[in-house]
């Protein structure tokens, strides 16, 4: 059992692919995300209808490539990915804790919970780089322009 990899011990990317459409059906009736910036809010309430089955999509293969499955994430960086959307970090917990349930709601054992959550809590820095950049501007952007 313990030489199965995570991706086996979930069940495979068509249970990987229903917790990923639980969880984001769930981040959008949770009002501490949809308006927790301007560009989630946004995002939760009208860009949703075009690009919310794309990102299911795009969640799945990156959980099914994380978890070492036999898929390959090819899309943006999660830095990239999130930049200009301003993830605060209690935002990213809200959200982490949304995976914890829609895990629970499938019936997903504690272990299994508990690797899927470190994989998604271990890319905290990178999904709310944006929001740091916008709080502490970095020395180059506080630069006068005149010395860029
Ligand atoms: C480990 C944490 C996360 C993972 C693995 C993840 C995964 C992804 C992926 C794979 C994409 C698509 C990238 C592409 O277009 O190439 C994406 C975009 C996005 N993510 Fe995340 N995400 C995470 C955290 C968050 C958080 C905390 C939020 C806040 C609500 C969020 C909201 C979004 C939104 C709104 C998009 C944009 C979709 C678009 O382009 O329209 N994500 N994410």
């Amino acid at each position: 059992m313990e030489d199965q990899s995570l991706y086996e011990r979930l069940g495979g990317i068509y249970a990987i692919a229903g917790v990923v459409s639980h969880f984001s059906d769930a981040l959008l009736q949770n009002p501490k995300i949809v308006n927790s910036s301007p560009e989630l809010k946004e995002w939760h309430t009208e860009k949703y209808k075009q690009r919310l089955d794309g990102l299911k999509f795009m969640r799945t293969l990156w959980v099914a490539d994380v978890t070492g499955g036999p898929f390959k994430y090819t899309g943006k960086s999660l830095h990239d990915a999130h930049f200009d959307l301003h993830v605060p970090p209690e935002v990213f917990d809200e959200v982490s804790m949304e995976l914890g349930k829609a895990l629970d709601y499938f019936n997903v054992p504690q272990k299994e919970k508990d690797e899927v959550l470190a994989a998604f809590n271990a890319q905290k820095p990178d999904v709310t780089a944006g929001a740091r950049e916008q709080t502490e501007p970095s020395s180059e952007s506080s630069k006068p322009s005149y010395l860029s």
